[in-house]
This record gives C-alpha cells, structure tokens and sequence, in this order.
C-alpha cells in the first residue's frame, strides 16, 4: 500500500518531463500541446482563420527534428519547454528586433513595449515564433509574457553537451559554452506549440503567414504616396497641402492628421474639433475628389470628455492612461461603443484609417500588471495583446463597410498577420529602423522606416530613397511640417524616387498579394534568399567554432540590406556613407537602373552617389512598371504597364489584379496573369502578357517590354 503512494505521488512528476506529442493539422504543420493550454492566447486575440485553401496545396515536408528531444514540463504552474539545436543552426526571429538579426545567442523576455534601444525582447511586436536556418520554425502561443533562451542555457542532460575547460590554463575556455537547446520559460500552466517544417526557411515562414490567416492585402492606394500633417493643422491648410503636392507635381495618396483633428486628445474623444475641421464630411469629399484620403491618427484611452465616456466606463479597465480610461477590447460592448463612434462622421464618410498610436506605450503610463479587466483579461495578457484587438476591430470596421483599409499601429503580436497596418515608431535610427524592416519578414508584421525630419539634404534624401522600399512610403511631419521638396537641394532626386514608388505600384501590389495568397513576406531578410548563406559576410574568424559557433554567427549577420518583393534587393546608403559593400547571392545580378551587370555570389563594393539607392535586381527578373501617377489608379482606369527585363536568362512575372479597394477579390475577383520573356528562334528575347481572365478586373492598358541588359 505505502510502495503505490509512493508511485502515486511520483507518477506526475515523472509524466510532467515528456516529449510533446504532435498532430499533423496541415502539411507540414504540426500541433503540440503541453500541459492546459489557457483559453486566451495570442491566436484566439487575433481570432485568425488559417488559409486553408492555400495551406492544403502545399507539399508534405518532413518534420524538422528528433522529436524525442522536445522536452515540455508543467511544474508550480508554469511550462517549462525546450527545442534542439544543431551546431551549424541559426535562429531569426523572435519579434521586431532593431539591431540584430541573429538571435541565437540571446535571451529575450518577450514584451509589448516602445522599443528602448536595446534588443532584449521588449519591442512592439515580440511575436514569440523563431525561425531557424535549417528550414523550420516554432510558434509559442501564449499571451503570457515569456521568455526565450537561444542557445544560450546548458543543461547537464544535454546531448551534446560542451566539455568542462580549466581556466587557468585553457584559452579556449568560454564564459558562454556551447547549448544544444532553445529553452522557453511560459508563466503558464500549458501552452500550444505550432511546428512548421518548410523545407528553407522562407518556406517556414510563408507556412506560418497562411497558418495565420495569410498576408495583408492592402488596397491599391495604401502602396502610394502619404504625408502626415502637423498637429495643429486645421482644415484649410490640409486642403492647400494636398494642392501643393499635386502643383509641384509630387505624388499623394492620403493624408495623415495627427492629434489636432480631435477636440482632445491624450486620452481621446474621437470626436472632430470643430474648430479646426468645421465640415469634416465635406473635407473628406473635396479630398477624395482630389484622389486623396484621409487617415485619422488616435489612441484608444477615452477622455472624460468625450461622448461616449459614460457608456463605455463599465466596459474599461481598472487603470487609466493619462486620466484616460481603457477600453477593455474583449468586452463586446465597449468594442460596440467604441466603433460605432469611429463609424459615425469618420469611417462611413469616407476617412481611410487610422493611425493606432499608444498601444505599446512605456511600462511608466500603460496599464500596471495588477490592472483588471471587465472580461476578465489579465494585465499582462491584455498588454501582450492590445495592439492585436485594436487592428482587430478597426479592421472589422472597414470590412463591414467593404471598403478596405491601411493604416498604422504601434503595436502587434502573432495571429495579426492578415490585418492591414504597418508598425512604425519614434526611436529614428535609420540604420536600425531597416534592420527592423530585415527582421518584420520574419514574424507576420509590416513596417516603414518612416521620415520625419532631418539634420542635412544628404540624410534627409538617404531616409527618403529607403522609404519607398517598403510597406508604407511616409512623411511624418506630425511636429516638424517637413514636405518632400523641404531640401531644395534635392528636392529633384526625392521626386524622382516618390514617383519610383508609384511607377513600382504593379510590382509592389503583386507581391503584396503574393504575401495575401502565398504568405511571402514582401519586406524580408536576405537569409530568406535562395542561395544566400548567413555566413557569407566573412571567413571564419579565430574562435573555436568546435565550442563557439553562435559567437562566430553573430558578427556576420546581415541586417542593412533586405529584399523588396521577388526580385529587388535593396541595400540602403545612411547619411555619411560615400559607399558600402553589397552581399550578391549566389546567380548573376544586375544593377537595377542602368541593367548593367553587378556581380555573383560575392561581396561588391559601391559608391553609388548621392542620386542613387543601391538596388540589384536577379537574372531573368520581369518587373512590372507604370507610369508615375500622382494618385494611385482606380478600379476603372486602365494604366499601361512596361515590363523590364534584366540579364541574359528567360524569365516570368505573375501581375495580379482586382479592383483595388474592395473585398470582391475574396470571392475570386481576382486575376493573376504571366508576363514571360523568352527567347525566340533568333535568340533574341521577347515578351508576351497572358490574356485577361473572362469577368475578371482588368486595370492593365498597353502593354511593352523594355530589355535592360540587352539594351544596355
Ligand atoms: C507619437 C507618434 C508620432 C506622432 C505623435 C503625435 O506617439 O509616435 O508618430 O503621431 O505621437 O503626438
């Protein structure tokens, strides 16, 4: 009898350090569940659906390692999980890092936060999935605030387990031994873990963008121009802005409006000031009519002030933000309250989106860890998750009134993959703000590098040429009234590039979809690239790579030059640079302007000049091109599309097009048609574009094919 307590009391203790048993949900994708999984995680805040459609196509991979060596423990209330790791691993990932791409290494607690300079995790969207270079990655998903050790713990079952040193007299002893592990630390009694074994690791990631739900589609004029008001701007100065752009000949497509447009603001009552804006409906018209939107910035704390604070108080939490207090958004009616007041006078008169500032916030004026929520929400899952439900529920907004959205927010986490907003933020590095543009590909979320003000003509059109190559092209003049042509001095080359931005609109929207449909990332990291290794930027350096090579990885990572769709890779000159080397992977590679050829699996270096960006474009890349419009197309205009060739091989493009501003393409609305360029029996290249699809949108006009290389 005593001997069967005794195995009794000891049984959940020896079934708690287990392999997790996984089911295969999609190809390649598998489940695992350790200990109770909460009912609040990170995917059901997002309530995203995966895109099954797409998933279900894709080809069965094997599952990427020695399940045995998955070890997930539930002890004291908390889950304790551990990954392998090979030798020659690396790991990307891990949320929107600023300063590195190489996470292996790295300890990072994972919090929603305004990023504070320091990669340790606390960042505005610490999205707890990793990738790893051997083609696979991990989603964590729990709204818990969690922490990951990559590589960087050594437990005494290691299997491969680095052997003890004597300092005394060894040179090779390390204060950072070898870790054959991925250890993660969830203050919760169970979590689910998602596997997905991609055969490369962009084929990892596109398997978690479509288990999420798949990639935003934003509408067509989301891709153009915008510029950010300042604050104070009233009505009739914003009305002479978008006339000045449009007789300077720059391109605009919304108009961003910043605190001033409400009649209070820090917290918020969402309410026009009338002062300022007498007749916000009829500015909205006489915009539109213009080919102009209008995007509305806010925060979600609401104003004593405002009209609907006394509905949606007992719908808030227990803490205010600036006197504000906090829609708690799993309360269905406070999201009711709240949303109808967006609708009334913003959404259902035309305003585009909003800007959703403030929902990563400073630990020092959010919500603390001992605030309540009325549904029941902890703090700490409510601040892991804010973000996601604000994009959530705005979205929402825009669907039921079918017209699509694209706006901005501070904050985001895993599952929000589909929502169409880009994250951005005050920190201004513009070195760092690309590497976070390298690292948004890794983790579902968009971001731009945006331009506010600068300290010289060099730095603001550097800023500038970077900002066209990514999701969102903005001026944010919220507090310096910063326009394009502000720098006279070069004024000329910024609108050569704006107008780059509206000629690369067919590309941009394309590879958009392919991020809607295929769950590629547009915005990536060159370790996502076929025929790129991430330890191509040296040679191997001194260390013991047998005890160190985490240590040898970190220093070569690439985090300053990215790629823009399929085929753009873009390689960003910071102000003070005359020149800066270019990694080349693998294939021949042409020089994106003149279509000279650039180079092959190698390092360049290149002095491009002020004028330039350095882009490269590969072998047999078909770009589509369009004119230089100052407003994005609409659904029944027909713009003519030149398609550029570079290099010597054939090559195809798939165009994609649908109306543009609506949901129709969801129910197949849509058309994808193939520009090739092929050689014909002379040798020489040429051109065709596939017939449009029967009762399909067609936007495209005439078409021509233009032979970069050839016509060098
Ligand atoms: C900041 C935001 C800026 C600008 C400003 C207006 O929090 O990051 O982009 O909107 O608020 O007060």
């Amino acid at each position: 009898m005593k001997r069967l307590i005794v195995l009794l009391l000891m049984l959940p203790l020896a079934a708690a350090a287990q392999p997790m048993e996984w089911t295969e949900i999609f190809p390649g994708i598998w489940k695992g569940v350790a200990g109770r999984p909460e009912a609040y995680d990170l995917l059901t805040a997002a309530e995203c659906e995966p895109f099954a459609r797409s998933l279900e196509r894709l080809e069965r991979t094997p599952f990427p390692f020695d399940p045995a060596y998955v070890n997930a423990e539930v002890s004291d209330g908390n889950t304790y999980l551990r990954f392998p790791l090979e030798r020659d691993e690396q790991i990307y990932g891990l949320g929107l890092n600023f300063q590195t791409v190489h996470q292996r290494g790295r300890i990072l607690g994972l919090h929603v936060d305004h990023y504070g300079g320091r990669d340790n995790g606390r960042t505005h969207a610490p999205v707890p999935f990793y990738v790893s270079s051997a083609g696979y990655g991990v989603l964590v998903n729990s709204a818990r605030y969690m922490t990951f050790y990559i590589g960087t713990a050594v437990r005494s079952d290691a299997r491969d387990a680095p052997r003890a040193r004597d300092r005394n007299t060894d040179s090779g002893w390390t204060s950072r031994p070898y870790s054959d592990a991925v250890e993660v630390y969830v203050p919760a009694e169970g979590v689910e873990v998602y596997l997905f074994s991609g055969g490369t690791p962009l084929g990892a990631v596109e398997r978690y963008n479509l288990f999420c739900g798949g990639g935003a589609l934003p509408p067509r004029w989301g891709l153009g121009f915008t510029q950010r008001v300042e604050k104070l701007s009233d009505a009739a100065q914003v009305v002479a802005e978008a006339e000045e752009f449009e007789r300077r000949g720059y391109p605009l497509d919304f108009i961003g409006l910043e605190p001033g447009w409400q009649s209070r603001a820090y917290p918020c009552t969402f309410e026009w000031d009338t002062g300022r804006f007498p007749d916000p409906a009829g500015l909205t018209r006489q915009l539109l009519d213009r080919g102009v939107r209008l995007n509305l910035w806010m925060n979600p704390y609401v104003s004593p002030e405002a009209s609907i604070y006394n509905d949606i108080l007992p719908h808030t939490g227990t803490h205010t933000v600036w006197c504000g207090v906090v829609p708690d958004l799993n309360d269905p009616e406070a999201v009711r309250i709240w949303t109808d007041r967006l609708r009334q006078g913003q959404v259902d008169t035309g305003v585009s989106g909003y800007k959703i500032d403030e929902v990563d916030g400073y630990d020092h004026y959010l919500w603390p860890d001992v605030a309540r929520f009325p549904s029941g929400t902890s703090a700490d899952q409510m601040r892991q998750t804010y973000g996601v439900l604000a994009q959530k529920v705005t979205a929402r907004l825009y669907r039921d009134a079918g017209m699509r959205t694209f706006g901005l927010v501070r904050a985001s986490n895993a599952g929000a993959n589909n929502m169409p907003y880009v994250l951005y933020n005050d920190y201004y590095s513009h070195p760092d703000f690309i590497t976070a543009l390298v690292n948004s590909g890794f983790c579902g979320v968009l971001w731009t590098p945006e331009v506010r003000s600068s300290k010289t003509a060099e730095e603001w059109l550097r800023r500038f040429q970077s900002v066209v190559f990514s999701p969102m092209a903005m001026i944010n003049a919220w507090s310096s009234g910063t326009k394009p042509w502000s720098f006279p001095e070069v004024a000329g080359q910024v609108k050569y590039y704006a107008e780059l931005r509206m000629m690369l609109m067919p590309y941009f929207y394309s590879e958009f979809a392919r991020y809607r449909f295929e769950g590629t990332p547009p915005f990536r990291a060159m370790a996502l690239e076929p025929g790129f290794r991430y330890d191509s930027r040296t040679e191997a350096g001194s260390r013991d790579l047998e005890d160190n090579p985490y240590l040898e990885a970190v220093t070569r990572e690439v985090k300053d030059q990215y790629m823009a769709g399929k085929f753009l890779l873009v390689a960003p000159m910071f102000a003070g640079q005359t020149s800066r080397t270019v990694i080349l992977p693998q294939g021949n590679w042409y020089n994106f302007y003149t279509g000279r050829y650039a180079g092959n699996g190698e390092e360049i270096t290149v002095e491009p000049g002020l004028d330039f960006i350095p882009v490269y474009v590969r072998d047999g890349s078909v770009i589509p091109f369009m004119q230089p419009l100052l407003h994005s197309p609409g659904p029944d205009d027909k713009v003519d599309i030149e398609f550029r060739h570079y290099g010597n091989r054939e090559g195809s493009y798939r165009l994609y097009d649908d109306d543009g501003t609506t949901f129709a393409y969801e129910d197949g609305l849509y058309s994808w048609r193939t520009a090739t360029v092929s050689r014909n029996a002379c040798g020489e290249l040429t051109g065709s574009l596939s017939d449009p699809e029967e009762g399909k949108p067609n936007t495209v006009g005439r078409v021509t094919f233009r032979f970069m290389t050839r016509s060098e």
